[in-house]
């Protein structure tokens, strides 16, 4: 089957099943150019909480489809491929994460959403990069655990004054990007907005002009009256960002900034499972009524 044909037999089967297609902005192009909605990971929570499909077709890593299982139980959620996974999201184990909480004695826990539903369940309330400072200032406690990004963590408390423990976690794609890649990448595009993810270290995050989520991204460069950009998250956001603003200029803060799990999910993955409904994610009911607190309360937050 040519590309065409395998889009056309996919948006078909899409609309004969009822089904809606997700994907995150990192996912590869020809996944986002025929999702129904792509996003951020919280555009997505929100998104899959809302929606009226019988069926949510989520391309993006295992947490995000959990995240979808989590706020809408009675929908099917297929993950066309089921190797999709995040590192950092296994980085924080619920038995770990129990003994810290009892060292802890109380302190609440505001974990991301790149986690499981098992961590989740564990959680007082869920952040995003998008939201990430907002939920934290919104909590009435001074002192909070967070988990497992402890870049996303150290920015957060960078911005107030408040006791934050880290755990330690980290995006091994964000992580990465160094001092030196900061400034070859000013040298070599010196009129350039310079945006971050927070996922990336602290040192880095103090050189950039922006900070946000990959939608917080598009969104900036969309109302901004500058034309350059660079862009220091992973390269797929390049994808949407220059769709969303075709008369602007966009460049990598690094090349090396590829998340081989974002990039697993083809054209014939997502016709082999909205075809035959495998790679089904469902969390459990046990670990999502308390997961589903933590979640919802984020986005009452937001
Ligand atoms: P956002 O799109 O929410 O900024 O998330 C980045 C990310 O790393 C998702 O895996
Ligand atoms: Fe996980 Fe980082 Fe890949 Fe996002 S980019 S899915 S945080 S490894």
């Amino acid at each position: 089957m040519n590309n065409q044909t395998t889009v056309e037999t996919i948006r078909n089967l899409l609309r004969e099943k009822n089904a809606v297609l997700l994907a995150h902005n990192y996912q590869p192009a020809e996944i986002q150019d025929i999702a129904d909605l792509c996003g951020d990971s919280l555009e997505l929570s929100i998104k899959a909480s809302k929606t009226d499909a019988d069926i949510i077709v989520f391309c993006g890593v295992h947490f995000m489809a959990e995240t979808a299982s989590i706020l809408s139980p009675e929908k099917t959620v297929l993950l066309p491929r089921s190797d999709s996974g995040c590192p950092m999201a296994d980085m924080v184990a619920p038995d770990a994460l129990r003994e810290k909480k009892a060292a802890l004695e109380g302190v609440p826990v505001v974990t991301y959403v790149n986690s499981s539903a098992a961590v989740k369940a564990l959680s007082t309330v869920c952040c995003t990069s998008a939201n990430v400072v907002a939920v934290v200032r919104g909590m009435d406690e001074t002192e909070l655990l967070m988990v497992p990004d402890r870049n996303l963590a150290m920015y957060a408390a960078s911005k107030m004054n408040k006791t934050v423990h880290l755990w330690e976690g980290y995006c091994p794609i964000h992580d990465r990007l160094t001092l030196d890649d900061i400034a070859k990448a000013r040298k070599d595009h010196p009129e350039a907005v310079l945006m971050i993810h927070p996922e990336c270290r602290l040192e880095v995050l103090e050189k950039a002009d922006v900070v946000t989520s990959t939608s917080g991204m598009i969104r900036y460069a969309e109302n901004s009256d500058k034309t350059e950009f660079l862009v220091g998250t992973e390269i797929g956001l390049l994808h949407p960002i220059q769709k969303a603003c075709p008369d602007k200029r966009f460049f990598p803060v690094s090349n090396k900034m590829i998340c081989p799990d974002m990039k697993r999910i083809s054209l014939e993955d997502v016709l082999n499972s909205i075809e035959t409904l495998e790679g089904e994610v469902k969390v459990p009911e046990h670990i999502r009524k308390p997961a589903y607190t933590a979640v919802k309360r984020m986005i009452d937050m937001s």
